[in-house]
């Protein structure tokens, strides 16, 4: 939890939501970039035995939610691209 929470690594905007911090990918959202300390699960002997089945029913529900929703970009989200 220490580490998902840090200012070092993540920056002073670290309890802010920020998908968009993963844009280029997990090894790119950090501070120092380049590793990956994005481990919400941990990882060794402590790793989360439901890791997969988390990921899978995540994946699920947003399917769920993509087939019933459709979607579009806010305008201030047009202007960055
Ligand atoms: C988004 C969902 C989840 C997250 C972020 C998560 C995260 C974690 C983390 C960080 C740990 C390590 C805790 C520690 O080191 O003390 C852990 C352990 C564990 N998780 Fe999860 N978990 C999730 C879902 C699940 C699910 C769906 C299950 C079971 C169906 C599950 C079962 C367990 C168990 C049994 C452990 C203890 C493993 C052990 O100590 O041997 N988790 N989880």
């Amino acid at each position: 939890m220490h580490v998902q929470h840090d200012r070092e690594i993540w920056g002073d905007d670290v309890h802010e939501f920020k998908p968009e911090r993963f844009v280029d990918g997990i090894v790119n959202a950090t501070k120092g970039k380049g590793s990956s300390p994005f481990i919400p699960f941990s990882s060794g002997p402590c790793v989360c035995i439901g890791q997969n089945l988390a990921m899978a029913e995540a994946k699920t529900a947003i399917a769920m939610v993509l087939q019933r929703f459709s979607f579009e970009l806010s305008s201030s989200e047009e202007t960055r691209i």
